[in-house]
């Protein structure tokens, strides 16, 4: 079925669109009184997350507030080694944090990949949900962490400053590194696969962490991995395409190669202009990106301005066309901004960038 709301989907595809769509990373969140509440009633995170109702509620109030031209599954990256039996669980104020992290040759070799119908049901039962509850009015993205930035969590036991363990093992054992990536690869294509398979019409990648490797080790643990990610999930599919978009925080040096793996669209973040970037990858991708999230800290006339700015700047490096942009933060929403600034940058873009 094809979302009556369709820019999203048509954008990504660079085909002409009435105005530029936007969605936003980490829309549902925080910072929404209505998902306090809810998060409230719930008890933890990881409660909504795991309940397919609570997680269709929160998924769909961003989307009553503001016209969003997409919805993305309320899920978590860290529910796929939270599967493999690595324990997941949140420390308030601390992140997330794993019960028995991977830190020896025994602990990969009994890595497998999980059932998708049983040990993730509730993941794909929420994307079923979604789906039935959105009633086509726009799309559902579906999305996984990267092969790498899941292996950060999973290596390091929760978030890190420097990625002294992993990047440890990358240096002195990186076979024994490969060799958890490789299954850790094998787990993120059948996660989406299944989300593709339960209903999501759009896959997004998160590559948080890739942009902390230098370039050879950015090339060998996180950018052969998207590309076997991005030409699997490819193969035998028909003229109906379910778009693959490939974010990564700090990608801007590898926009050439990532262009190039059979994705049809990179998302970037701010330190990287769109004119730049829409140059290089040459009209191969849609691009998706990229305002710096914490201009929603900035007056409502400052946002109106940096939403241009950002708009103009794709336009400029696309041969004067806006087709082939999605709008939306350079990386996630924060649970202090206002939701009031939400509003004034989602209606410029519309407004803005109306042909
Ligand atoms: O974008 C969306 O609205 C969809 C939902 C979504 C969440 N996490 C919900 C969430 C998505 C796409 C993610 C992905 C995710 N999770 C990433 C990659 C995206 C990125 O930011 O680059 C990463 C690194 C994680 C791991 C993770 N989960 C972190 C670092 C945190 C924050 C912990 C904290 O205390 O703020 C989470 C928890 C989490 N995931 C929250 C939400 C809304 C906060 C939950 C809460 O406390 O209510």
């Amino acid at each position: 079925m094809t979302p009556k709301n369709d820019r999203f989907l048509r954008a990504l595809r660079r085909e002409p669109v009435d105005c530029t769509p936007v969605w936003l990373m980490r829309q549902a969140g925080r910072y929404l009184p209505e998902y306090r509440a809810t998060r409230k009633e719930a008890g933890s995170f990881l409660a909504m997350a795991k309940n397919p109702e609570i997680a269709c509620e929160v998924t769909l109030q961003p989307l009553r507030r503001f016209p969003l031209d997409a919805a993305i599954l309320f899920s978590d990256i860290l529910t796929v080694p939270d599967a493999m039996g690595l324990g997941l669980y949140f420390v308030e104020g601390e992140g997330p944090k794993f019960e028995r992290p991977v830190r020896d040759a025994a602990a990969v070799a009994k890595l497998a990949v999980p059932d998708m119908e049983t040990e993730l049901r509730y993941v794909m039962d929420a994307v079923r949900t979604i789906r039935r509850e959105l009633d086509d009015a726009v799309p559902l993205i579906g999305f996984s962490g990267s092969p790498w930035t899941l292996a950060c969590y999973m290596i390091e036991g929760g978030g890190s400053k420097d990625f002294g363990r992993i990047k440890a093992m990358a240096y002195s054992e990186p076979a024994l590194l490969h060799q958890l990536l490789s299954v850790v690869t094998d787990a993120v294509i059948a996660y989406l696969g299944a989300q593709r398979a339960a209903g999501a019409q759009a896959l997004q990648v998160f590559d948080t962490w890739g942009g902390v490797l230098s370039p050879a080790l950015y090339r060998e643990f996180s950018l052969k991995y998207l590309q076997r990610i991005a030409s699997e999930l490819k193969r035998g599919e028909g003229a109906e395409r379910t778009p693959l978009i490939l974010f990564g925080k700090g990608n801007g040096p590898y926009i050439d190669q990532l262009a190039a793996c059979g994705a049809e669209a990179l998302g970037v973040d701010w330190t990287v202009s769109l004119e730049d970037a829409a140059w290089r990858s040459k009209g191969k991708v849609a691009l998706q990106g990229n305002l710096d999230p914490a201009t929603l800290y900035a007056s409502p006339d400052a946002i109106r301005t940096q939403v241009r700015e950002v708009l103009d700047s794709y336009m400029h490096g696309n041969g004067g066309s806006r087709d082939g942009h999605v709008f939306n933060l350079g990386h996630g929403m924060s649970p202090d901004m206002d939701p009031e600034h939400v509003a004034v940058l989602v209606e410029e873009v519309h407004a803005y960038s109306r042909r």
